[in-house]
């Protein structure tokens, strides 16, 4: 084991210092669990040591990123372990370069209780690695009827509360909701879907789903849920936080609830800035996500508002599914799609095209989400804790089934060739995942 650790010439990207931005070519050392040294020049002296206690990491043109943070992930553990567990979630997650997750409650049993946050909360510890964050539900069962003990829940160490995978409907149960989690500090995730309007839907209800014949799930079903809930945000001055926003019309309503001072904050995707309906023509399964793949002015407005800061960060709604979930009819098909290890390149050949900066995709994946559930993000500074993301921004690789550390395959880019390799991933100074390329 190494006692010190040198990446050697990368570019480190850290835009939390406001005013002084980082981005430069520097050496960054970490000893133990800190960041001792940053600079040009910082590693020359242990470099010159050659000791066996003292490893070099030397990758032509590497980004440092401080470590990357998913606000949204199902890691199915407790209940549905045969899609991913905690052991396969956080490798996946490391791989990806995230040092931190957060996982959504809507496992079996769904996460209503101390018990199961307690029961993550310590497995994962053991597990090491990545670490974990729960997410516990908004009401018992996610039925959208009673409130969970919320207390209960943040004392075991839930970041936020969210029924994802439902909406909250009743508008005097989000009310009390938002109400309850506030007094605890606890930010409200909302799935923003009026059920009443997408019953049986399978796709995004438009010019696509009529010529395929298929139910579609309108716009408007999220942005009624949205438009309320920023009313009753304001009214009630708690902290509300938007899952995987995909309409023009939601970002249209937060930009204006922001402008207001509202306290609300928005996710969106990787897929929602990539992809549209239009990828369901050949009834591709693997594109059945909820809120399902918009149109390209959707797509539009979501890098637009990702650019200018309405929409606050990138969470993978990581959403792993077994063969027999998405080897069916689109109807039968389960929606989700897997997104952890695919994050940093998909999202870097947005950076590549322009669509944002380099500095707004690093805000997005780590000021941006720590901020909302009140995690400490990461910083490339003396005397700070390595928790540090390596890319490899120029490395292509194929998404082969036998590369992914996810125990699911459904992502529509499965074999497709991507750029951008994460090539380190250190957690409070220890390395939680390596590219074996780098050896
Ligand atoms: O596509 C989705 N899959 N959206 C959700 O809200 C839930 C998730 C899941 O748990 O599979
Ligand atoms: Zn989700």
């Amino acid at each position: 084991m190494h006692e010190a650790l040198v990446f050697r010439r990368v570019r480190a990207v850290d835009p939390s210092q406001t005013g002084r931005e980082l981005d430069g070519e520097v050496d960054v050392v970490i000893e133990g669990r800190t960041i001792t040294r940053v600079g040009p020049g910082a590693g020359d002296e242990l470099t010159r040591t050659k000791s066996d206690r003292v490893r070099v990491v030397e990758v032509a043109g590497a980004l440092l990123l401080p470590g990357l943070i998913d606000l949204h992930a199902h890691l199915r553990e407790p209940g549905q372990e045969g899609k991913e567990d905690l052991r396969s979630g956080l490798a996946a997650a490391a791989a990806g370069g995230f040092t931190d997750v957060c996982v959504m409650p809507n496992t079996r049993p769904v996460n209503d209780t101390r018990f199961v946050t307690e029961m993550l909360v310590h497995k994962a510890r053991s597990i090491g690695g990545t670490r974990l964050h729960p997410i516990g539900a908004i009401t018992v069962g996610q039925k959208g009827e009673t409130l969970t003990e919320m207390n209960d829940l943040k004392e075991a160490g839930a970041v936020a509360v969210s029924d994802d995978g439902h909406c909250v409907t009743r508008s005097d149960v989000m009310r009390r909701a938002l109400e309850y989690a506030s007094t605890f500090d606890l930010p409200l995730i909302q799935h923003a879907e009026d059920h009443a309007l997408t019953k049986d839907a399978q796709m995004h209800e438009g010019a696509v789903s009529t010529r395929l014949g298929l139910r579609g799930w309108p716009r408007v079903a999220e942005d009624i849920i949205v438009a309320r809930d920023v009313i009753l945000a304001e009214y009630t001055r708690a902290r509300y936080h938007l899952a995987h926003v995909s309409t023009l019309g939601a970002v249209r309503i937060i930009r204006e609830a922001k402008s207001r001072g509202i306290a609300v904050t928005a996710e969106v995707t990787p897929h929602h800035l990539l992809l549209t309906d239009a990828s369901l023509i050949g009834y591709d399964t693997a594109c059945k996500v909820n809120p399902p793949l918009r149109e390209d002015e959707d797509v539009a407005a979501l890098r637009e508002a990702l650019a200018d800061g309405t929409i606050d960060c990138i969470a993978t709604d990581h959403a792993p599914h077994g063969i027999l979930d998405k080897d069916c009819e689109l109807s039968e098909a389960l929606p989700g799609m897997i997104g952890l290890e695919l994050c940093v390149p998909l999202m870097l050949g947005l950076v590549e095209k322009g669509v944002f900066s380099l500095s707004r995709l690093v805000h997005s994946l780590t000021q941006g989400p720590a901020r909302i559930v009140g995690l400490t993000a990461a910083r490339i500074r003396e005397g700070s804790e390595a928790n540090l993301t390596l890319v490899d921004p120029a490395r292509s690789w194929v998404v082969a089934p036998e590369r992914l550390r996810t125990k699911s395959r459904n992502t529509p880019f499965l074999g497709q060739t991507v750029k951008g390799m994460v090539m380190m991933t250190l957690v409070a100074g220890a390395i939680a995942f390596e590219a074996t390329e780098t050896a």
